[in-house]
C-alpha cells in the first residue's frame, strides 16, 4: 500500500535522497573532519543495480523525487549508469554537488533529463574557497556554474554560512543574483560529528536578513512563495534575475513539511537528518527479504522536529557532543 512512506504526524516521504559514496574531492571543514571518517569497505556500499532495485520500491510507494548525492556523486565510477537507470523510473532526479566534475558530465546528465543542480559555493574569494575546501579549484567551480547555466540548467547554489568567514559575503552572494538567474541559499551551520560545530559559529536566519534588510529596502525586498515541504524560505530584490532564500535548519526548523528521507551510500535508511537510529535496508535485501516492512517501520519511527535533537537553547550547553554521521556520510 501507498502508506508505508506516510509517518505518524502524517507527512508524506515522496522524496528520497540517495548518497552514492562517502568519498569527496574536496575537503570542506563543516562536512568532512579533518582526521577524515572511517570509510564503508566497498563491498558494503549500494552497487547500480541495487540502487536501482531500492529505488523502485521507494518509487512504488509513492516517492516522485529523487537526488543523488554524496561525498561528492559524481565521482561514483558508475554514475552515468546509476542514473541512466534510475532516469527510467517516474521520478524528477537531481543532484547536489560540488561542481568540480560537472564539465565531464554535461552529455550524462542532459542525458537523464537532470534539469535542476545544487551547487555548493561558500565564497567568492579563491582564497577562502582554498581555506574552507582545502583545495584549489575555485576557478573550475566558477566555469562549471557558468557552463551549467549556458545550458540551462536549473541552479542552485548552496553557501554554508560560518561567522568571521563567510557572513561578509551575504550582500556579494545576493548581488551576484542580479545578473546570473540562480537560487542562492543561505545555509546556518549545522551540527554533526567531528565538525566542531558551535552556536557561536553559525549565521542565524534573522542576521542574514538583517544584513540584506540593510543593504537594499523594503519595498526592493519581496518574499516569493516558498517551495512545497521547502528547506529554503525565499526571496527576491526586485528586478534581479536570480532569488535568494534562506535554509533556518536549527533557529526556525521546516520539519513540519517535511517529506524527505535518506538512503545512505551503505544501505541504511535515516528517517531524519539528525537521526542516530539507522535501518539497514542493504543487508535484508542482499538476504533476499522484503523491504517494505523496514521502511514502513522507520517512517513510523521519525520524531516531530529534528530527530528530537536538543533545543536551540540548549544548544549552548559546552558538553554537547553530537554523535550523528559526520555530513560527508549522510549528503545532506
Ligand atoms: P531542493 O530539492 O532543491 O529543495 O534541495 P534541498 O534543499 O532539499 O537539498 P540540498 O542537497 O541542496 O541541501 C541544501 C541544504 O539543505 C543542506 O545543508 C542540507 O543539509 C539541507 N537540507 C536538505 N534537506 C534537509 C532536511 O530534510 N532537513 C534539514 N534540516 N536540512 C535539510
Ligand atoms: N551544515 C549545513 N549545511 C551543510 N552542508 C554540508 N555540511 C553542512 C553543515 N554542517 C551542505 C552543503 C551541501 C549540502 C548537501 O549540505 O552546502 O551543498
Ligand atoms: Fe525533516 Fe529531520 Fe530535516 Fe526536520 S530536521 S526537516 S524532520 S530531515
Amino acid at each position: 500500500s501507498k502508506t508505508i512512506l506516510t509517518d505518524d504526524f502524517g507527512r508524506k516521504h515522496n522524496y528520497l535522497r540517495i548518497s552514492l559514496l562517502e568519498k569527496c574531492n574536496l575537503r570542506c571543514t563543516y562536512c568532512m573532519p579533518a582526521d577524515g571518517i572511517a570509510l564503508s569497505p566497498k563491498a558494503s556500499l549500494m552497487t547500480s543495480e541495487e540502487i536501482f532495485a531500492i529505488a523502485q520500491t521507494f518509487v512504488e510507494n509513492g516517492v516522485d523525487k529523487i537526488r543523488l548525492t554524496g561525498g561528492e556523486p559524481l565521482l561514483r565510477k558508475d554514475f552515468a549508469e546509476i542514473v541512466s537507470k534510475l532516469s527510467t523510473l517516474e521520478v524528477s532526479l537531481s543532484i547536489t554537488t560540488n561542481g568540480i566534475l560537472i564539465d565531464r558530465h554535461i552529455d550524462v546528465l542532459k542525458q537523464a533529463e537532470i534539469k535542476k543542480i545544487n551547487l555548493s559555493l561558500d565564497t567568492l574569494i579563491a582564497s577562502k574557497f582554498h581555506s574552507i575546501t582545502l583545495r584549489n579549484q575555485f576557478e573550475k567551480v566558477i566555469d562549471n556554474l557558468h557552463l551549467l547555466l549556458n545550458h540551462d540548467f536549473q541552479v542552485k547554489v548552496n553557501v554554508v554560512l560560518m561567522k568571521g568567514f563567510n557572513d561578509n559575503e551575504i550582500i556579494d552572494f545576493v548581488n551576484l543574483t542580479e545578473s546570473l538567474p540562480i537560487a542562492v541559499r543561505f545555509i546556518e551551520f549545522m551540527p554533526f560529528a567531528g565538525n566542531e560545530w558551535d552556536r557561536s559559529k553559525m549565521v542565524s536566519q534573522k542576521e542574514i536578513l538583517s544584513q540584506v534588510e540593510e543593504n537594499f529596502s523594503l519595498d526592493e525586498i519581496q518574499k516569493l512563495e516558498d517551495e512545497k515541504n521547502f528547506t529554503a524560505r525565499t526571496y527576491k530584490i526586485k528586478g534581479f534575475q536570480g532569488d535568494f532564500g534562506i535554509i533556518s535548519s536549527i533557529t526556525n526548523p521546516f520539519c513540519d513539511g517535511c517529506n524527505r528521507i535518506r538512503l545512505t551510500a551503505n544501505g541504511k535508511i535515516k528517517n531524519c537528518l539528525f537521526s542516530n537510529s539507522e535501518t539497514d535496508l542493504l543487508t535484508a535485501f542482499r538476504n533476499g527479504e522484503s523491504i517494505t516492512e523496514l521502511i514502513s517501520a522507520s517512517v513510523k519511527s521519525k520524531k516531530k522536529v529534528r530527530s528530537g535533537m536538543v533545543t536551540i537553547s540548549e544548544m549552548d550547553d559546552p558538553n554537547l557532543h553530537f554523535d550523528n554521521r559526520s555530513m560527508i556520510a549522510i549528503g545532506g
